[in-house]
């Protein structure tokens, strides 16, 4: 529709229309009885027939026949035939599940979730979905936060990338083509960095810091033109973010670009009030409008207060205008006014869903996730010998994490499946041992098979078969992990270990086994002392997805050879946490070989992380030659070239990350210690060698400077180029 026509259209509504177009609800609210709903949830929430009748977008609902049922029914009632949004969380797949974001990020391949992002936009678009609420982009340094799983790492500019990549993959170059959905990058602003790592909690950040590390992959997200941003739950400078007009108006709107919808998180705004910064909901409401958020989920602060506000007075009718003309101009970009089905296809939505390039491309992204953190060369494995599978995660189809409710467990891989068609069956065995979590673990909301409420007799023979197998086998792959209900929203822990059940039963293997290989499912970094003592091999998987059972046995065989690189610390023990590599240095710096007392460390734990940002092993060996550069001085319209030569000394073909860090020597506020600049994936077959080219420029040197502008300052760098964040060897070269 013409923008002419959009704004006719605009001028034509109603002040209750327009108010309704602002209001998101469940798709619950429209899939079952009505008359329960208008008298359950919807009475409760002050909402009446006609609002649902009404809303602007539903959340949550997918199903091609459903929702253009939906959109009939909606279109028929809505005064101007306006069609409805259709919004979704699908967050790293629809049908087919690739691997949860923080596993994406492990592979430092983004071209790879672009391709994943846009197979997840053909699957939501097909079922009739308009938009997804993804990539969330949050910096993360502290494991305890259930939703590290979500984001791409401690990193910004690893995040920005990945940011870029997958807002690309969904929306592609206009998100109203076919297969494509809009993306809404999430959540504005701050969200990782939750007080303790508590899901929700308080975020203080200093300003600096909150620029420095938090805010660029949001950017990165905008500058690859998200349609829309959804507010964080969390207060910024002590305001709540969906109420902060200096963080949505000035920044997210001014100083960064962002001209599309704003939608609030899930009762985002009238949370203001248990927040304690709106007296009421009216109050939330006026603050939230005013801060320019076009959207809220799943409240009627909005609904039930705009109209009347305007006619008292309250709030100015053109700020209605602003946010609905924003959330009609996004209808028009998706096409909804000329097709207001979009993609929904009842039939080949089953063409398309799960289909075999879907799932070839999830099995290799898996393999590429997952990150090999210890091998004394047991792995890959000699398929010769006898092997024994014990652990919960062989034959468990709860690998998708909890961020994948669109997605079906019944479709997914196991490990089991998977080594029967590779494994020999008569020197081959498999046992689960003993459930997930035990009966110390209490997961709300959990209501899978009721497997951790067995009897301890029952628990006993399961243990005694598993290690009867253990026993007679050469050696034992140990599948286990974290329960996928224990990370993701809502899932935050104070400790990061495995569920102690399953200790238990690694403790036990290893007694009769010493030849010990753990295959780690996990949605965070945990505490890895014991096991990283007793295994022989360490491969973590994540959660891997629908493929994840055979990326697994492709990398244990080594028909795949790992590349995965830590996206985030993995730290000694949980005392250590927040850790990340890009620190400052202190005045104190403890540096290795100190025996002070007064410098900045601990006296019962190491500084360093078990594993650090940017670690990973490989089956081959890589040699990277020092850093050459070109030119030891350039000045701000100049660049400089970083070379080194990589070689692949061992006897397999494999991939290394070359990463590019930078360090500011001297400038007039601490910088950190070093940051990840660039990264390269060289693939190199046994003996051959390649260069990897990094072209540094002044655009990389800035940074906050001490009067809040950004910039560089003139003075010297340091260029390391390694296979982690670990590097120290490198060049130095001059800004002038
Ligand atoms: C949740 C999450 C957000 C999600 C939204 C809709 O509370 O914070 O990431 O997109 O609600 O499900």
């Amino acid at each position: 529709m013409e923008k002419q026509k959009l704004q006719q259209l605009l001028a034509d509504m109603s002040l209750k229309e327009k108010v309704d177009q602002m209001l998101q609800l469940s798709g619950a609210f429209y899939l079952g009885d009505e008359n329960q709903v208008l008298t359950g949830p919807a009475r409760d929430m002050g909402l009446q027939k006609e609002d649902l009748e009404m809303a602007g977008s539903i959340l949550g609902a997918a199903g091609a026949k459903t929702l253009m049922r939906l959109q009939d029914d909606y279109m028929k009632k809505q005064p101007h035939h306006i069609p409805m949004l259709f919004m979704m969380d699908v967050i790293h797949g629809m049908k087919t599940i690739f691997p949860m974001p923080l596993a994406q990020g492990a592979t430092f391949h983004p071209e790879l979730s672009k391709e994943c992002a846009h197979a997840a936009a053909k699957e939501a678009s097909v079922m009739g979905l308009h938009v997804t609420f993804s990539p969330m982009v949050d910096l993360v340094r502290d494991a305890r936060w259930g939703r590290v799983m979500e984001s791409t790492g401690e990193d910004p500019y690893l995040n920005s990338c990945f940011a870029k990549a997958m807002v690309e993959g969904f929306q592609g170059e206009n998100p109203g083509e076919k297969g494509r959905v809009a993306s809404c990058v999430k959540h504005f602003a701050g969200y990782g960095g939750a007080q303790a790592g508590r899901d929700y909690n308080t975020v203080e950040l200093s300003e600096h810091t909150f620029r420095e590390f938090y805010l660029p992959a949001y950017q990165a997200g905008i500058d690859a033109g998200a349609e829309l941003v959804m507010t964080s739950f969390n207060t910024i400078n002590g305001i709540p973010a969906s109420t902060n007009k200096w963080l949505m108006r000035d920044v997210l709107r001014g100083e960064m670009g962002f001209d599309g919808v704003l939608i609030s998180d899930f009762s985002a705004i009238l949370e203001t009030v248990a927040h304690r910064s709106s007296a009421d909901e009216c109050e939330a409401a006026v603050k939230a409008l005013e801060a320019g958020v076009d959207i809220d989920m799943m409240t009627s602060v909005y609904s039930a207060n705009l109209c009347r506000l305007v006619e008292e007075g309250k709030v100015q009718e053109s700020l209605i205008d602003e946010a609905v003309g924003r959330i009609l101009e996004l209808k028009n970009k998706l096409g909804l006014f000329e097709n207001p089905y979009k993609d929904a296809d009842p039939e080949k939505e089953n063409e398309v869903i799960l289909c075999e390039e879907h799932r070839a491309l999830a099995r290799k992204t898996a393999a590429e996730s997952f990150v090999l953190l210890k091998n004394d060369g047991i792995l890959p494995l000699d398929l010769n010998k006898k092997i024994a599978f014990v652990g919960p995660y062989t034959e468990n189809q709860e690998i998708k994490s909890s961020w994948s409710f669109t997605g079906d467990a019944k479709d997914c891989v196991t490990v089991k499946s998977a080594a029967r068609e590779v494994f020999h069956p008569e020197r081959t065995s498999y046992h689960n041992g003993c459930p997930v979590i035990g009966r110390d673990v209490e997961l709300i909301g959990f209501t899978g098979t009721e497997e951790h409420k067995i009897s301890e007799k029952e628990l006993r023979i399961m243990e005694e078969e598993a290690l009867t197998l253990a026993k007679e086998a050469d050696l034992v792959v140990m599948p286990l992990g974290e329960h996928y209900l224990q990370s993701g929203e809502a899932s935050s822990r104070a400790m990061l270990d495995i569920p102690e059940i399953q200790m238990e039963l690694f403790r036990k293997v290893c007694r009769v086994n010493p030849n010990v290989v753990v295959v780690l499912f996990s949605g965070r970094p945990l505490d890895l002392r014991e096991i990283s003592a007793k295994a022989r091999a360490i491969l973590e998987v994540w959660f891997p997805g629908t493929e994840g059972g055979h990326a697994i046995v492709d990398v244990l065989t080594g028909k795949s050879n790992p590349s995965g690189k830590l996206p985030m610390s993995f730290p000694y023990c949980v005392g250590q946490v927040p850790v990340h590599y890009n620190e400052y240095s202190t005045g104190r710096p403890n540096l290795p070989g100190m025996k002070e007392k007064f410098r900045s460390k601990y006296l019962d734990i190491p500084n360093a992380p078990l594993y650090p940002f940017g670690y990973g092993l490989s089956y081959t060996d890589f040699e990277i030659s020092p850093v050459r550069l070109d030119q030891n001085q350039m000045d701000q319209e100049g660049t400089i070239t970083a070379r080194v030569t990589v070689k692949n000394i061992g006897n397999c073909s494999g991939t290394e990350v070359v990463q590019l860090y930078l360090r500011d020597n001297y400038s007039s506020v601490v910088r950190p210690v070093k940051e990840l600049k660039g990264f390269k994936r060289v693939t190199l077959l046994p003996g051959e060698e390649k260069e990897a080219v990094f072209v540094i420029s002044e655009e990389m040197l800035r940074f906050y400077r001490e009067d809040g502008s950004y910039g560089s300052e003139k003075g010297t760098f340091r260029v390391m180029i390694g296979n982690s964040s670990t590097v120290t060897d490198g060049a130095e070269f001059e800004l002038v």
